[in-house]
C-alpha cells in the first residue's frame, strides 16, 4: 500500500482540495454548486496567503486536507478545517499527518507575521463526525488543544511557553437591522472555504425554515454578485437573518434553530 504524504496547497492541486470532501459518487447539482463556491474561495486565498491548506495523499489519491489562514492582528494560526473522509480509511494517522506537517511549520517564523514564531493555533469545531468519525474537537484535545473560554468547541494550542490565549471580538457589531428586511428571510452564500455550506447547510436552513413556515419569502443573497447587500447589514457568508436579525443558533441543532427562527418570525 502506498506511504501517504502531505502536499501543500498550490495552484497545480487546489482542485483536489477542494473535491477531496466530497460524499463518494456524489454528483448532486447542489454539491457541485459547493464545490464551485470552494473553489471560487480558494483563488482568492492562494495570492493573498501563499498556501493556505495541506492535502493529504495515498499515491494520487487525495485523502484528507487540513486548512488554515493567519490572523496578523492576534499572530495566531487559525485553522478553519481538518477533514479525512471514511471512505479513505479513518484512524490510519492521516489527520495526524497533516497536524504534523502544519506543526513542522508554525514553530518556525513565519512570513505571515514578518518572520516572527505564531503564538498559537486557535480552532472552532462542531460537530461534524460521523460514520465512526472523531469529532474535530476530540481530535484537536486529543492532540493539546486547551479551551479557550466557556464554549467547547473553542478551543487553543500555545505555540510558546505560558501564552493564554484571549480573543479579540471581530464581530465588533450585529447584524444592521434593515427596513426591508422585516417579515421575510435572507440566507447569505458566495465563495467560502467548505463545499458543504451551500449543499448541506444552507440548503438545510430554508428546509427547516419552509417547514415551520412554508409562506414566508426567502432571498438568497450571493456575496460574489452583492456584495453591497452584505456589508450593509455587516452580514457574512452563512448567515441567515429573518425579520431582519441574524439567527444565531446553528443549522444542525435543528430542534433551537426552527425554535429560535419561529420566535424571530413573531417579532415585529
Ligand atoms: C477527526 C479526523 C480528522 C481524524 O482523522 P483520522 O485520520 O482518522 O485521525 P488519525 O488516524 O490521525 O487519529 C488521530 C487520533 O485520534 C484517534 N481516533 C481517530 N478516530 C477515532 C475514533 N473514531 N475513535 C477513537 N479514537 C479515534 C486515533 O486513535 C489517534 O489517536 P492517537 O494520536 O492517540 O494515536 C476525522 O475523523 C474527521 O474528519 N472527522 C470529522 C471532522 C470534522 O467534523 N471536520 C469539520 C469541522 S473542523
Amino acid at each position: 500500500m502506498d506511504e501517504i504524504r502531505i502536499e501543500n496547497v498550490a495552484e497545480a492541486n487546489v482542485e483536489d482540495l477542494c473535491r477531496v470532501c466530497l460524499p463518494q459518487d456524489e454528483h448532486d447539482p447542489d454539491w457541485m454548486i459547493g464545490v464551485e463556491e470552494k473553489k471560487q474561495w480558494a483563488a482568492e486565498m492562494l495570492p493573498r496567503w501563499g498556501s493556505f491548506a495541506k492535502v493529504a495523499y495515498q499515491g494520487a489519491d487525495p485523502v484528507g486536507m487540513m486548512q488554515y489562514r493567519p490572523i496578523p492582528e492576534e499572530r495566531i494560526v487559525y485553522i478553519d478545517c481538518i477533514y479525512v473522509p471514511p471512505a479513505k480509511g479513518l484512524r490510519k494517522g492521516i489527520a495526524t499527518r497533516l497536524f504534523s506537517a502544519l506543526m513542522s511549520d508554525v514553530r518556525k517564523p513565519m512570513a505571515w507575521f514578518d518572520d516572527e514564531r505564531p503564538l498559537a493555533l486557535v480552532v472552532n469545531t462542531f460537530e461534524g463526525g460521523a460514520h465512526g468519525q472523531y469529532t474535530a474537537r476530540e481530535f484537536f484535545t486529543g492532540k493539546g488543544f486547551r479551551q479557550v473560554g466557556e464554549d467547547p468547541d473553542h478551543l487553543y494550542y500555545p505555540l510558546q511557553p505560558g501564552f493564554v490565549y484571549r480573543p479579540i471580538d471581530k464581530r465588533d457589531a450585529e447584524c444592521i437591522r434593515r427596513s426591508e428586511d422585516m417579515g421575510r428571510v435572507l440566507i447569505i452564500r458566495g465563495p467560502n472555504g467548505c463545499p458543504a455550506t451551500y449543499p448541506f447547510f444552507l440548503k438545510k436552513m430554508e428546509k427547516y425554515i419552509r417547514e415551520i413556515d412554508p409562506e414566508v419569502p426567502i432571498r438568497w443573497i450571493d456575496s460574489s454578485q452583492e456584495p453591497g447587500e452584505l456589508s450593509k447589514r455587516n452580514a457574512r457568508v452563512g448567515d441567515c437573518i429573518v425579520n431582519a436579525r441574524l439567527v444565531k443558533c446553528f443549522v444542525l441543532d435543528k430542534e433551537s434553530f426552527q425554535k429560535e427562527v419561529q420566535a424571530l418570525l413573531k417579532v415585529g
